[in-house]
C-alpha cells in the first residue's frame, strides 16, 4: 500500500539541507518535513550524551508529526546516537555515515579515504568502523575539522575567510608540512589519500571549495546521494513509497534563527520553501 505521509529529516542546523537536495532530487512524489536544530548546533563539540538527548528530542518532534521514516542527516547524530534512537522510535531511521563510507570505498582505487568530520563523529570511531566492514583493507584517516561548521550556519561558503579556513582545515590531511617541516599530522606523505569523504552534512556546502584546495588528484565525496538510494531501498522494503502522481509537500522547520536559515535553503533550494518556520522543542531549555 503507498504511503503518502512525510519522511522527516534531522540536522543540528542546515546541513542536513545537502541529503534533503538528493533525496528530492532522486524521490520526487515524496513530502518531507526537516528540522534544523540551529539554536543549539554545533552538536560536533558537545558530549556523546548531549548529542543523544539534543537528537532524541528532535526524533520526539518529527515523531509527532506523523512520518512514516525518519533520516538523520547529521553525521555527528548518526555516528553517537543512531542505535539509541532506533531502539525509542517504531519508525524506520536511516543514518548517513553507512551510505558515506560505502560511496567512499567505492570510489577509492588506492584504497586510502581521508575523513574529515566533526570531533564526535571521529571521537566514536563510526566512520572507520564501517568503512572497514565495507573493505577491511581501505586504510581511513580521519580528521576533524569543526571549524567549518560555524562557517557554514553563518552562510558563508566561498570568499577569502572561506577559503582560508578550508585550507587550514585540510593541510594536515593532504600531507602538507609545518615550518619546521614536519609532518602536522600523522599521515606519511607516502600515504596521501585519493578520496576524500565529507563526513559531515555541513561540508557539501563547501564542496567546489574543498574540492579546488584537494587538487584534481583527490575525489570529493559525501553521504548524500548514496543516502538517497538507501532510502529509496527502505522505502521499497517497507512498502512505504508515496502514491503514483502524488503532489508531494514540503515543510523545514528550525530551532534558530530564520533568516539565517532562509538564506542557505534558497541557496539549495530557490524558492521551492517559501515557508519556513520556527519550532520550539520540548524538553530544550
Ligand atoms: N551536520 C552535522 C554533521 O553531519 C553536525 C555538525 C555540527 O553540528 O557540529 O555532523
Amino acid at each position: 500500500m503507498p504511503d503518502g505521509r512525510p519522511i522527516g529529516f534531522f540536522d543540528s542546523g542546515v546541513g542536513g539541507l545537502t541529503v534533503l537536495r538528493e533525496v528530492i532530487r532522486r524521490l520526487p512524489a515524496e513530502s518531507t518535513i526537516y528540522l534544523g536544530d540551529n539554536a543549539r548546533a554545533p552538536y560536533g563539540p558537545r558530549s556523546d550524551g548531549e548529542v543523544i538527548r539534543f537528537s532524541s528530542e528532535c526524533l520526539d518532534e518529527l515523531a509527532g508529526r506523523d512520518v512514516k521514516a525518519i533520516v538523520v542527516a547529521c553525521n555527528t547524530a548518526s555516528a553517537v546516537a543512531l542505535a539509541d534512537l532506533r531502539r525509542r522510535y517504531p519508525v524506520p531511521i536511516l543514518g548517513v555515515v553507512r551510505p558515506g563510507a560505502s560511496a567512499a570505498v567505492l570510489t577509492t582505487r588506492t584504497r586510502r579515504v581521508g575523513v574529515i568530520a566533526t570531533q564526535a563523529t571521529v571521537r566514536s570511531r563510526a566512520y572507520f568502523q564501517a568503512i572497514k566492514d565495507e573493505d577491511p583493507f581501505v586504510e581511513v584517516y580521519e580528521h576533524a575539522t569543526p571549524e567549518l561548521v560555524p562557517m557554514v550556519e553563518r552562510g558563508v561558503f566561498e570568499g577569502h575567510e572561506a577559503e582560508a579556513t578550508v585550507r587550514r582545515a585540510l593541510a594536515p590531511l593532504l600531507g602538507e608540512l609545518d615550518d619546521r617541516g614536519d609532518s602536522v599530522f600523522p599521515l606519511p606523505p607516502s600515504a596521501t589519500v585519493d578520496t576524500l569523504l565529507l563526513g559531515c552534512t555541513h561540508y557539501p556546502l563547501l564542496a567546489p571549495l574543498i574540492g579546488s584546495v584537494a587538487g584534481p588528484a583527490i575525489a570529493v565525496v559525501d553521504s548524500a546521494g548514496a543516502t538517497a538510494s538507501a532510502l529509496a531501498h527502505l522505502l521499497e522494503v517497507n512498502g512505504l513509497g508515496a502514491p503514483a502522481g502524488a503532489d508531494p509537500e514540503h515543510a523545514q522547520y528550525t530551532t534558530g534563527d530564520l533568516a539565517a536559515f532562509r538564506h542557505t535553503a534558497e541557496r539549495l533550494f530557490g524558492t521551492l520553501f517559501p515557508s519556513i518556520a520556527p519550532v520550539a522543542l520540548a524538553g530544550a531549555a
